[in-house]
């Protein structure tokens, strides 16, 4: 704990003594509230020399709702940096040339530029939509913003009518503001602005690697995952997931409305909740909740995925390995959606992650509405009257492969996918997800 306060207050003092330069080209790194990812920025702002102001999207969670979803702090930049020419927004990971990106940024002519993605078929992350000529950006490779555009940007927002609802890919959605509010298409400069180090690249992404936190304290043993199933669904689904990732030897059980007498195996680790609900599923979740607080004292971490989710086990023990830092300090992971101005939440078919400080506040002071209020946004707004933190862990998905630009997926390693829908299971799994736990690791099993 105070170990984070210390790191807060080192970035905070950051930021005051670098005002005292010229201030024109201002970089903004996205992050998180979180110790891990603050590590991360802390380690990129060791290649960032002292008198370039570094702005941190995390260090405006506090004080600006939808914080995560970037725009909304734009006018707080500006307001702070009155010199401001350009803005550049990118990731902990991305690595660049400085010299040679202000070089660039003084030269070029184009207001919006950076690594352009596209749609090639329309996505449900991406509301349908059927336009696949116009990109948006890759933060991983960095992306500028002049001055020009951020101001009108600014202006228009604020007689912007247009309600927001659901926030679900950030960069998708803030490009299709920029474009609306600003009619500035982004240049794609995808030679320049790379995605893995090349040679006259300005910029580049160092990201593609595993979670690897050495720690012998959390092992496969800690995790316990509850999966919300539906008694039509055990003889598909299920027998899916144990051609994937679901292995005997992991510690889970099917919380399920009831078992089908002819057909389910007796041994199989049904548990039966009271009531069943064809959406929502608040009641079922929370009684996975309380599940793993009464019965499952043995395990500190409770994952909680759908019938239809696919996971990579070796790739989510490293992920918790690295986020769980505290056991004192409730956490959760997990994909975050936003819904309006209001809250955000970790989307429930991608899997959400819990310590078990973070179950135990969740269930003395949250109970369900009704049985089949939306179990994710319940708990994202229980997660916002706690004042706990969700984490967003973009390797978390919550559709299948297809729904996110392939090249955007290709330097990540994912964690899950969602929805069995007109896809080959296993070939999915085996294309994205699976991966061998290695030979030094003690648990020789494959998932
Ligand atoms: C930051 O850098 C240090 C030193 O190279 C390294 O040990 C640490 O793992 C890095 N942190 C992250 C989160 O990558
Ligand atoms: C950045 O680019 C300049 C000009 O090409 C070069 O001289 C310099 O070595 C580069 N710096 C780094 C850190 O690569
Ligand atoms: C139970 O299993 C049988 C045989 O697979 C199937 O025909 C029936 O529809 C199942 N019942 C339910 C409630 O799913």
């Amino acid at each position: 704990m105070k170990y984070i306060f210390i790191l807060f207050l080192l970035f905070s003092i950051d930021q005051c003594s670098s005002t005292t330069t010229t201030n024109e080209f201002i970089i903004l790194i996205i992050s998180e509230p979180h110790i891990y990812i603050l590590s991360q920025a802390h380690n990129a702002s060791t290649f960032i020399p002292a008198h370039i102001p570094l702005l941190y999207t995390h260090s405006y969670a506090s004080s600006i709702p939808n914080w995560y979803s970037i725009y909304p702090i734009f006018s707080s930049i500006i307001d702070q940096y009155s010199q401001l020419k350009w803005l550049f927004i990118c990731e902990p990971q991305t690595r660049f040339n400085l010299t040679k990106l202000i070089e660039f940024s003084q030269k070029t002519k184009d207001l919006y530029i950076g690594h352009g993605l596209y749609d090639t078929e329309p996505s449900i992350i991406h509301h349908y939509s059927f336009s696949f000529d116009n990109p948006y950006p890759d933060f991983s490779s960095g992306t500028l913003i002049s001055r020009n555009v951020l101001s009108l940007f600014i202006d228009r927002f604020q007689s912007y009518t247009k309600p927001i609802d659901f926030i679900i890919d950030i960069k998708y959605e803030l490009n299709q503001l920029i474009n609306e509010l600003t009619n500035t298409k982004l240049t794609d400069k995808s030679k320049l602005f790379c995605n893995e180090y090349k040679k006259n690249c300005l910029t580049w992404y160092e990201g593609q690697y595993d979670y690897l936190c050495e720690r012998k304290d959390i092992q496969l043993d800690d995790l316990y995952f509850g999966i919300k199933t539906y008694v039509k669904y055990h003889k598909t689904r299920i027998d899916l997931l144990k051609k994937t990732w679901l292995n005997n030897k992991l510690h889970y059980n099917l919380f399920t409305n009831e078992i089908n007498e002819t057909a389910d195996n007796k041994n199989e680790r049904f548990i039966i909740t009271k009531e069943n609900t064809d959406r929502g599923h608040c009641h079922k979740t929370f009684t996975i909740l309380n599940y793993f607080h009464k019965n499952k004292e043995n395990f500190q971490f409770l994952i909680i995925a759908d019938d239809d989710t696919l996971l990579s086990v070796k790739r989510l023990l490293e992920l918790i390995r690295c986020f769980m830092l505290s056991n004192d300090i409730p956490m959760v992971l997990g994909e975050r959606y936003g819904y309006g101005n209001y809250y955000d939440y970790p989307t429930g078919g991608s899997g959400m992650i819990f310590n078990r400080q973070a179950v135990q506040q969740i269930l003395s002071n949250c109970e369900c509405p009704t049985p089949d209020t939306p179990d994710d946004m319940f708990l994202g707004l229980c997660l916002k009257r706690l004042n706990i933190q969700l984490t967003h862990i973009r390797e978390l998905h919550q559709a299948q492969p297809n729904a996110y630009s392939k090249e955007w997926l290709q330097h990540q390693k994912p964690i899950s996918f969602h929805k069995f829908e007109d896809i080959n299971v296993e070939e999915i799994y085996q294309t994205y997800l699976y991966e061998k736990f290695s030979q030094s690791h003690h648990e020789k099993d494959e998932f």
